[in-house]
């Protein structure tokens, strides 16, 4: 049997509506029933929000869908090619490696790494609050978790000064193709002395370029006529920044090795140290192999937890009995201290907030497959080359699936009751996040250490809207005042 389907436009389908507001559409979509098709210019899909086809396709029938796909080429030409995009016996290797990484009885060793961010984030709220400025909460998140990722996974200051390559690299890429860009050394000698550009900063200016980049492209009829290869002004802006982005990575990497050859002792115990071990660096595959790996993990970890923490506190500072219950736990459980490893299991409530904030705006908005093999869904046919839509969006905000679904109410989660497969924000099955306790132990850390200390609430006068770019994100950013509790 055919799913329901959205007519659309002749040629187009309904690419325009999708563009226009890819949320809206795909909310109104689910509307017509648990699986609906459309087609969105050359392609076919299928949006999928019933909880049992999430189940089917994130785990009972997993193999029929892969994460290949013009959007997500779209990512790997980004990143490089590595876990969130590999696919097959690539993935299956680079997750045996990487996976050791994020073990479970690994992740308390990481806690000071994130409460000292924590704590450097907190003075800098309590710094702003006295001068009377506002923060742009989108960005200051975004730094705090990326330089987070880089010390915990990569155990790289960004602040701290890198090689002459590094140095010489960062910031200088200005066009040519992403496939130069790719070839960015990295094994330099190091002098410490070097001035250098702000790593942090650099990241945020190149992915700030590939972000619009993706999402632009993710959403043009002209994209998959001229692909990324001709010389447009916009391919080159693109590659430049892809170039920059593994610039900075090269010099992090270089960085690293540096540090531990002049410490000598014990190396260090870390993801990069796993990697580095795995040895593409040494024998064989090279750096780049070893960058496409680095990049992809850098930027999954920081802009999806940041975005996590940019909705927690907007959803925290409307409402105001929410926001003294948690802080009366953080209190009880705190008492004052930095948070560490063991504290993170008594806050449930502030928990609980969390898992609320990404039930109503999961960062991952929609997870995208591709079709290997027929199969059928809900007594629908859903053919092989095409492509199914699940979005975390639409079903955690479902009213079959959820009471009161607009509402933040972050006692649901307290006693969860729900439909397993109707809150998916980290996926499921064998591709589901790798970071997910990382990033749950990171969040809990960093709102439980602000809320211990500062009050953030929004610049009146603000319209705060998602804008479904490669992340979940406020479209217009998000102004918050600091004060002190
Ligand atoms: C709140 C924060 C985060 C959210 C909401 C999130 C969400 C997701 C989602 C939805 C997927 C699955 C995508 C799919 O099935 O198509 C995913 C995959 C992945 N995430 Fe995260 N993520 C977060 C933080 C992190 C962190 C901190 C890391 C750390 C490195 C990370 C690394 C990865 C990796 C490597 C994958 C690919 C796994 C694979 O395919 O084997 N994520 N993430």
């Amino acid at each position: 049997m055919l799913a329901p389907r959205i007519q659309g436009l002749p040629l187009v389908g309904a690419f325009f509506a999708h563009r226009a507001d890819p949320l809206d559409f795909l909310t109104r979509a689910s509307r017509l029933g648990d699986v609906v098709g459309f087609r969105l210019g050359r392609s076919e899909f299928h949006l999928i929000s019933h909880p049992d086809g999430v189940q089917r396709v994130l785990v009972d029938n997993a193999a029929a869908y892969h994460k290949t796909g013009p959007g997500q080429d779209l990512i790997r030409y980004a990143f490089g090619d590595g876990l969130p995009t590999s696919e097959g016996e690539r993935w299956r290797a680079q997750r045996r490696t990487t996976g050791p990484a994020f073990r479970n009885d690994r992740m308390a060793d990481l806690v000071p790494a994130m409460a000292s961010g924590a704590s450097v984030l907190v003075d800098a709220l309590l710094t702003s609050a006295s001068r009377g400025d506002a923060i742009e909460a989108t960005e200051t998140f975004a730094r705090v978790t990326l330089e987070i990722a880089s010390r915990a996974m990569f155990g790289v200051d960004l602040a701290s000064p890198a090689s002459p390559v590094g140095a010489a690299q960062i910031g200088h890429a200005t066009g040519g193709s992403a496939q130069a860009a790719r070839t960015t050394g990295g094994s330099a000698s190091t002098d410490r002395t070097t001035p250098q550009p702000d790593r942090a900063a650099a990241i945020e200016r190149a992915l700030g370029t590939i972000r619009c980049e993706v999402t632009r492209r993710g959403t043009s009829l002209t994209h998959g006529i001229l692909g990324t290869s001709a010389p447009t002004p916009g391919n080159r802006r693109f590659a430049a920044a892809i170039r920059d982005l593994r610039a900075v990575a090269a010099s992090m990497l270089a960085l690293r090795r540096a540090t531990s050859r002049d410490d000598g002792g014990e190396p260090p115990d870390d993801l990069l140290a796993i990697l580095l071990g795995a040895d593409h660096a040494a024998n064989g595959d090279g750096d780049e192999a070893l960058l496409d790996q680095l990049v992809p993990l850098l930027i999954a970890s920081h802009l999806t937890t940041s975005n996590t923490l940019t909705w927690t506190l907007w959803l925290l500072s409307q409402d105001v009995q929410a926001r003294e219950r948690a802080e009366a736990e953080v209190d009880r459980v705190l008492g004052g201290r930095t948070p560490g490893a063991d504290d993170v299991e008594q806050l449930p409530f502030v928990r609980a907030v969390i898992d609320e904030a990404m039930r109503l705006y999961p960062p991952g908005w929609r997870l995208v497959r591709w079709v290997a093999d027929d199969d059928e869904i809900a007594g629908f046919r859903i053919p092989r080359a095409t492509r199914v839509f699940l979005s975390p969006w639409v079903t955690h905000r479902h009213p079959a699936w959820w009471d009161a679904p607009d509402a933040f109410r972050p006692e649901r989660f307290l006693a969860p009751a729900h439909e397993r497969f109707a809150y998916f924000p980290f996926g499921f099955g064998v591709r589901q996040c790798l970071g997910r306790r990382f990033a749950l132990l990171e969040a809990t850390v960093l709102v439980s250490s602000i809320l211990q200390r500062v009050r953030l609430d929004p610049v009146p006068g603000q319209l705060v809207v998602p804008a479904a770019q490669m992340t979940l994100t406020p479209r217009d950013g998000l102004r918050m005042r600091p004060s002190p509790r």
